[in-house]
């Protein structure tokens, strides 16, 4: 039964055919995929899963995505920029709620008082949490000096999706001009790897125009760059963006949520020492979609300990969850939730990419 699946995975390289296959599997052979995937992985790399305190402290962003809710012109976005008072007052529930680790996001901005604000927030993040909290940041495409200035002051991973890797369908998601150039961003990606950060990236899937070739490639992509971490979630359209007009050419929301879930258990059996997110946009269309892909791949999630207030600004997509609930809530909630998927939280732990230390010993071989 399934000999080709049972093949693929016994393979030691895997093609773009390969992945193709894995991706768009259905029905009882792509259970049978997901099944074999999610029992291997906590073979190799154990039940262990870790969070991440997510703070998205501010919905300004000076670029305009065509898919996205916080974009420049989006009129109806309500903005906010929390204070950084209340920024320590998360790291530090994050802290004492042994999380290991924050991640902080906002919309982006180069504006030397915003260089200066993060590089100042992050020393004292460290400094009010012993040098203990893990901090990830993820504020968009920046200069090598600023990366290098962040990376000083205390944060040790950068996460930047690269939204799709195939050039042509990158413009076709973003505006064509010089603040959002394809090449910039791989080259943002690689001076992030030559500052010394642990390197996420990602990608939407279910784009208008994308195929499952261009998904496979996606992957090898990944591979190619010899990232660390991965984020990936299903692409939601948003009715104040321009991407919503070709909301009849998507696949179902279904079939964009199974496809994430494939892509996680392809990129698992593909990359198996790296840390993968169960994105939250899961769970915008499955109520238990974040511990589905715990159970298939994902190693990584992100509960949201943004000040209640703010939460519901922060859409970059529509029906976002858990945009009501405090962070005492989001962290009891997601416990249960990560022992129901029969994993278990790592406590305390950073949960840093295994394959990053693997990559820096061989003297950085990337790109
Ligand atoms: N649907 C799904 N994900 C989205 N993002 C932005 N807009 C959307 C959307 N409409 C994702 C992008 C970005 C991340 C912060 O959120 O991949 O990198
Ligand atoms: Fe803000 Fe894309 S709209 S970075």
């Amino acid at each position: 039964m399934f000999g080709k699946t049972t093949h693929i995975i016994q393979k030691n390289t895997l093609t773009k055919d390969d992945l193709t296959y894995l991706i768009s599997l259905k029905g009882d052979e792509r259970d049978y995929f997901l099944k074999k995937i999610g029992e291997n992985y906590v073979q190799t790399l154990g039940k262990k899963v870790f969070f991440r305190g997510l703070v998205e402290f501010s919905n300004y962003c000076t670029k305009d995505c065509l898919y996205c809710g916080i974009r420049k012109s989006n009129q109806s976005s309500d903005r906010y920029d929390i204070d950084d008072d209340e920024i320590l007052k998360a790291a530090k529930f994050a802290y004492t709620n042994n999380y290991g680790s924050i991640v902080l996001q906002s919309g982006e901005r180069n504006d030397p008082i915003f260089i200066k604000r993060i590089t100042n927030l992050l020393k004292k993040i460290k400094d009010i949490t012993d040098g203990k909290l893990g901090i990830t940041i993820s504020l968009g495409e920046q200069t090598e000096e600023t990366y290098q200035a962040w990376f000083e002051a205390g944060a040790h991973r950068y996460l930047l999706r690269i939204e799709t890797s195939n050039e042509e369908l990158y413009y076709k998601i973003h505006p064509k001009d010089t603040n959002h150039n394809f090449q910039n961003r791989i080259n943002c990606l690689k001076s992030l790897q030559k500052v010394g950060y642990q390197t996420g990236t990602g990608v939407m899937i279910g784009l208008p125009f994308q195929t499952y070739e261009e998904l496979a490639d996606d992957l090898l992509f990944f591979q190619d760059i010899d990232i660390d971490m991965i984020g990936m979630g299903p692409f939601i359209e948003h009715t104040e963006t321009p991407l919503y007009q070709h909301k009849d050419k998507l696949w179902s929301l279904q079939r964009r949520f199974d496809v994430t879930i494939n892509m996680i258990a392809s990129l698992r059996l593909l990359m198996p020492d790296i840390n993968i997110a169960a994105a939250t946009a899961l769970q915008a269309i499955d109520p238990m979609g974040r511990e589905k892909a715990l159970k298939y791949g994902a190693n990584v999630i992100m509960p949201n300990i943004t000040p209640t207030i703010h939460r519901k600004d922060y859409t970059l997509y529509e029906n976002k969850p858990c945009t009501d609930e405090g962070a005492e809530d989001c962290s009891n909630c997601l416990n249960i939730r990560v022992e129901m998927a029969d994993r278990e939280v790592g406590y305390s732990e950073w949960g840093d990419s295994k394959h990053f230390f693997s990559r820096t010993s061989e003297n950085n071989k990337a790109f």
